[in-house]
């Protein structure tokens, strides 16, 4: 795989001194339900995530983001808050969550957290409170003004407020109960009907949240991801809205007004071109979320271990995300743009360079993505007869991936991803190869989208399926430090006992996870990829390694002369500072820096490379054949 020596460095070495952590750092999202369980009931938990520290350590990420643990219903994954301050007991209680920060403190690794701040769960204390509350009552009304309440219209109130879809499917309202018993005023609900909008207009709301920021940096954290970025403040007088809010893009139409389907039949509203979305949406990317992050921004800069904002905002075009992240506001934001380019070399270019552009224009980092716990993984979706396509989630009956194609190009897009300068994150399971599980029985599935659109998405449980540790233990060992599983998840009854179990072999035993594994998931497990030559856990931590020793995460960024989108190749330059001398590899002029080439072929035929330099590293064995870039395919060529 590589030619020439290569060390892996020291991780302090990697961040420049005078720049934030953050600025280049690669942070590992750990979706909690599914990384590793410890207590044996199915389901992820925290001391789980604690005791695979050291596989996190030595895969050499800076940073882990935790999706919520917070106390939750789990009516949406736990993005369903019902008490922003302690742990529900499925993952633990708040003192795992302190051991946790501390043994990834000791072990060198940050610790960023999930805010959700667009709505609270329905079973919050404000909410329940709002909904026992006389609107009649000054009182009353001020625990409702906390949420989104509004009159219906038509005959007594039984039409919805306004037009407004939900992203799960189906209408944004819900009409409330009275406390007496009559029909009340409906809620406004962007996502479930159990995750109700809270009112950014309200104080105590704006209040509330600063509280809970400090909180949580009070014990440590080293930020927070903030779930919905955009979405926080609507539009004055809510107005109607002829989309249905897709969590990737609004572009795509509702059904004419009157067509008894309208607002229900959007299925694939997330394979549009985000660049398409133009219009004003009145819940979304309103000028109004600027201030209130402003305001964190304040907060964090109290404590002075650099804590970071990272935005989840479905915004586009990019010059609208960067917004996010002028001086004062975020400090990160999720490249949607580039995960959403999928497989194709002038999508990604254009991604690219209007990126680099736009970080530049507000002095801010790009942060790099290509697969989230939202999002069909990118090692399936491009294995797919179309690689831009982005589906919400894949079933038995939908098109199959090429497992092996998207395997292989996921580990070149991840060389592509690594190679860019900027922060990086890496979903779980990434750094495994880890494909969709796109054969997942709909019986099991818990996505509340797959309810809401009756089907029609199959919503995102098959990138949520548990991590494989071991690929002889059952459940592929997703319970750590078990031998055994026994019986069905307790936390998802409708899951099959994992077959072979053998309740007398030995001492500890644990349920089956909460969702099965694909057959495939054992080759795949992580015991047969670490310290295997040519995995692509040892690509990722060779990445990481050649990453930090360059300091490519604080690198000069330029399109190389081989880069030629039209023909699928995408090939760009990073110069890093290091005080070395060394030769730029396309002009041959000598710079006192280190340069790396990237290169990516994402067309149809074999591609020339440089003819000289020192190492290189392939995407996969047979990358490079009679000196060219074999399609599918990518290479990090170094020159010092
Ligand atoms: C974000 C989360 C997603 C969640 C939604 C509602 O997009 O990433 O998982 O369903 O917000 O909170």
């Amino acid at each position: 795989m590589t030619t020439g020596p290569l060390s892996t460095p020291p991780s302090e070495a990697r961040n420049h001194p005078i720049n934030p952590w953050w600025v280049d750092a690669v942070i590992y999202q750990v979706y909690p339900r599914s990384f590793a369980d410890a207590d044996g009931d199915g389901m992820g938990d925290l001391a789980g995530v604690t005791a695979q520290l050291p596989y996190l350590e030595e895969l050499g990420v800076d940073a882990i983001w935790l999706s919520p643990f917070y106390v939750s219903p789990q009516r949406d994954g736990g993005y369903d808050v019902a008490d922003y301050r302690d742990v529900d007991p499925l993952f633990g209680r708040l003192e795992d969550a302190e051991r946790l920060l501390d043994a990834a403190h000791a072990a060198g690794l940050r610790v960023i957290v999930d805010l959700v701040p667009n709505h609270t769960s329905s079973a919050h204390p404000w909410f329940v409170e709002a909904l026992s509350a006389d609107p009649n009552t000054e009182a009353g009304r001020a625990v409702r003004d906390r949420y989104m309440f509004r009159p219906g219209t038509g005959a007594d109130g039984a039409e919805a407020p306004n037009n407004w879809q939900s992203t799960f499917g189906g209408p944004a309202w819900t009409r409330s109960t009275n406390p007496d018993g009559t029909p009340g005023d409906w809620y406004l609900h962007l996502f479930d009907s159990s995750q109700p909008d809270l009112n950014w207009d309200n104080a105590e709301v704006r209040g509330e949240f600063e509280d809970i920021l400090r909180f949580w940096l009070d014990r440590g954290v080293d930020g927070f991801r903030v779930d919905v970025a955009h979405g926080l403040v609507k539009a004055e007088g809510l107005p109607d809205h002829h989309a249905r809010p897709g969590m990737v893009t609004d572009a795509e139409p509702l059904a004419a007004a009157g067509d008894a389907d309208a607002g229900e039949d959007v299925a694939g509203h997330r394979e549009s071109n985000p660049q398409d979305h133009a219009h004003p949406v009145p819940y979304h990317d309103q000028e109004g979320v600027h201030e209130i992050y402003r305001s964190w921004n304040a907060v964090l800069a109290e404590y002075d271990h650099d804590p970071v904002l990272v935005a989840e905002a479905w915004v586009s075009p990019l010059e609208r995300l960067f917004r996010y992240v002028r001086p004062g506001e975020m400090h990160q934001a999720f490249n949607f743009t580039f995960l959403l380019a999928g497989w194709d070399a002038v999508r990604m270019s254009d991604a690219i360079t209007v990126s680099v552009q736009e970080a530049e224009k507000v002095g801010a980092p790009n942060t790099w993505v290509l697969s989230n716990h939202d999002t069909v993984r990118h090692a399936s979706r491009f294995g797919l007869a179309d690689p831009t396509r982005y589906p919400n989630g894949l079933g038995a009956e939908d098109e199959q991936p090429d497992e092996a194609l998207g395997w292989k190009r996921g580990r070149a897009a991840a060389m592509i991803e690594l190679g860019l300068p900027g922060s990086a994150y890496i979903y779980q399971g990434d750094e495994l190869g880890l494909p969709e599980h796109t054969t997942l029985d709909d019986s099991l599935r818990q996505d509340p989208t797959f309810v809401r659109t009756e089907g029609a998405e199959k919503g995102r449980d098959g990138c949520r399926v548990p991590m494989p540790w071991r690929a002889d233990a059952p459940g592929f060992g997703f319970a750590v430090g078990h031998h055994v599983n026994t019986g069905p998840s307790p936390v998802n009854p409708n899951t099959p006992a994992t077959p072979g179990h053998d309740a007398g072999a030995a001492p500890l035993t644990a349920a089956a996870p909460w969702l099965p594994q694909p057959e495939s998931y054992g080759t795949y497990a992580a015991d047969r990829q670490v310290d295997v030559v040519g995995s692509t856990f040892e690509l990722y931590r060779q990445l990481l390694g050649v990453r930090g020793e360059l300091d490519l995460g604080t690198g000069a960024f330029a399109w190389s002369r081989f880069h030629s989108p039209e023909l699928g190749v995408l090939a760009f330059t990073v110069a890093t500072g290091g005080g070395q001398g060394g030769y730029d590899l396309d002009s041959g002029d000598h710079i006192p820096e280190k340069v790396a080439l990237v290169m990516a072929n994402m067309g149809q035929t074999a591609v020339e490379v440089p003819e000289e330099y020192a190492a290189a590293i392939f995407s996969h064995d047979e990358a490079m054949q009679d000196g060219q870039l074999m399609p599918d395919s990518a290479a990090w060529f170094l020159r010092r």
